[in-house]
């Protein structure tokens, strides 16, 4: 018998709701929408042109990657990340947003962590592996009331959020940031869903110099390239990522070199620049379209977007998982995502709207008919 030391974190339920309506939909022969996942889905990222970009037949391929990630990429975050405003040494390429926040919570030296009270479910999981304590913020209102309070604590940012899709103005986020940072208190930034809606803009060269800040990014969402697990972390502590680094290494000998080969072509060649606008374009067009719909057929919930607004890739509809199931509308329960505010989930659901508009059209405006 094998002794095992168990970490009390679940598989995610969310695939589990996957999974539960693939089978209805086998066994009844009808069709769903899902708007359980957290992919955009309005199109696939086309990679037909950037492809034959790449060699196969190369010692860059086919060889362990670069320790600290490939040079050249981290030039291209740099330039289209941080608009050149930092360093090669303050970005290292990790295995996507998951593997950056697991290496971030076992290194960085925190009391807790301050997770947003609607909260992507993950981030627990990790900081139970991790046996590292965490609780909740409501808004950063409460946060700057706090500030004392929260000395020798980490807080963590993600907008626009999961679940909750909401995003809060750049200039109250660079404010709060600020604050945070120059109380001494450390800041992880995950937004992976922000790099779907802007490109090239001056938001992480604004913080990515600011001594208690951790930029965690992905390219799953902003370049729909979730399978290919990568991502990044930045920070100008030369101590942090040094140690960063050599846990990545230790943990999986670095980062798949095709990975990196394609997000750089994504990111330096004029086929790979037109790729990457088209997706963006495209699946922005019909978050916007779905956004404006819900809104105005009254099923957004709108009490989430009072102080922000909604941006997504998700929203929180007023109905909840089995009232939208009766119309074939895979979503999950707002419930699964709060440990704090299960009283204001009752009859709520988050939904991805990163599908292509006509579909939840259709499916929508059967509800109530
Ligand atoms: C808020 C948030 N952060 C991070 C991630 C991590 O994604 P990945 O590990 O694919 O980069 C996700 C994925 O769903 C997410 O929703």
């Amino acid at each position: 018998m094998i002794k095992i030391k168990k970490s009390g974190a679940n598989y995610s339920q969310i695939s589990a709701i996957g999974e539960k309506i693939r089978k209805l939909e086998k066994s009844t022969g009808e069709e769903y929408l899902y708007l359980n996942q957290g992919v955009n889905a309005v199109v696939p990222i086309d990679l037909s042109k950037v492809i034959p970009l790449i060699d196969f037949n190369t010692r860059e391929i086919q060889v362990y990657a670069p320790q600290k990630g490939r040079l050249q990429l981290k030039h291209a975050i740099n330039k289209i990340y941080f608009q050149g405003t930092t360093s090669v040494d303050n970005i290292l390429i990790d295995n996507g947003g998951m593997s950056g926040l697991d290496l971030v919570f076992q290194t960085a030296v925190f009391n807790k962590v301050f997770l947003p009270s609607f909260y992507w479910g993950s981030y627990v999981n990790i900081l139970k592996i991790r046996n590292k304590s965490f609780d909740f913020y409501d808004d950063f209102w409460q946060l700057e009331e706090n500030i004392e309070a929260l000395k020798g604590n980490a807080v963590l940012i993600c907008d626009p959020n999961n679940p909750l899709g909401n995003k809060y103005s750049d200039k109250e986020l660079i404010k709060l940031i600020s604050l945070l940072n120059d109380n001494q208190i450390t800041v992880i930034i995950d937004s992976p869903y922000r790099g779907v809606f802007y490109s090239n803009d001056s938001f992480y060269a604004q913080i990515g110099n600011l001594a208690n800040v951790i930029i965690v990014e992905s390219f799953s969402k902003s370049i729909g390239l979730s399978g290919q697990r990568i991502g990044f972390v930045h920070s100008n502590s030369n101590e942090l990522m040094n140690e960063l680094g050599i846990r990545l290494m230790y943990a999986s000998n670095g980062v798949n070199a095709f990975a990196q080969l394609l997000v750089e072509k994504l990111l330096t060649t004029k086929e790979g620049k037109e790729a990457t606008k088209a997706f963006k374009d495209k699946t922005t067009k019909d978050i916007l379209l779905n956004i404006n719909y819900l809104r105005v057929k009254g099923f957004l919930a709108e009490e989430f977007y009072q102080d922000s607004h909604p941006k997504g890739i998700f929203v929180v509809v007023n109905l909840s998982a089995d009232s939208l199931l009766k119309y074939h509308i895979a979503a999950i329960d707002l419930d699964f995502f709060t440990q704090k505010y299960k009283d204001k989930a009752v009859g709520r659901s988050r939904i991805c709207v990163s599908v292509p508009h006509e579909r939840l059209k259709y499916y929508f405006d059967k509800i109530g008919q």
